[in-house]
């Protein structure tokens, strides 16, 4: 994370700067705001990993409550997120909408069991796609908070843990 060129430019630019990059939960993205002084994050992978980030962050912020992200929870959210792209396929093919959610699913299984990575990958139809999901996220217990710290799209955020 450069945390050092996002402050320095904090401190020279005439603008509002906002600081992106690997912000993956609440504490990394305090650290990095207190690092850089930043007037704000802008969050990507990490919001698509965990879209409740933001209200997480909020928390931190205001010292509220921060929702506790189950796995049925990550689960019905993988369900809507395929709801709502499919609805603005313009020629949906089941199949490839599959194949497009493949790669949204890429960033939510980061931290989740290797299998889930694995497996995913693999499937093929939409019932497989469910079942997988369903197979390692059918429970009440939290998801993992971060990302694993050799994950290959997630890197460097460990510095501000
Ligand atoms: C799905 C996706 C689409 C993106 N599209 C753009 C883009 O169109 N233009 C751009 O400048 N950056 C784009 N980015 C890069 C992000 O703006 C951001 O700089 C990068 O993902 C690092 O922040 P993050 O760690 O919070 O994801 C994209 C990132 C993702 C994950």
């Amino acid at each position: 994370m450069h945390d050092d060129w996002v402050r320095r430019a904090v401190t020279e630019m005439p603008c509002p700067v906002i600081a992106n990059g690997n912000v993956v939960n609440a504490q990394t993205g305090l650290a990095y705001l207190d690092s850089t002084k930043a007037a704000g994050l802008m969050i990507g992978r990490g919001a698509i990993r965990n879209p409740w980030i933001f209200e997480q962050l909020r928390a931190a912020f205001t010292g509220g409550t921060a929702p506790i992200v189950t796995g049925q929870m990550v689960f019905s959210y993988i369900e809507r997120l395929y709801e709502e792209t499919a609805k603005v396929v313009p020629h949906f093919d089941e199949n490839k909408h599959v194949q497009k959610m493949k790669k949204n699913l890429i960033y939510i299984v980061q931290g989740h069991p290797a299998g889930f990575e694995h497996d995913i990958r693999r499937v093929k139809t939409k019932a497989d796609f469910f079942a997988t999901c369903r197979e390692y996220l059918d429970s009440n217990t939290p998801a993992p908070d971060l990302p694993s710290e050799n994950s290959r799209l997630f890197c460097g955020f460990s510095q501000f843990l």
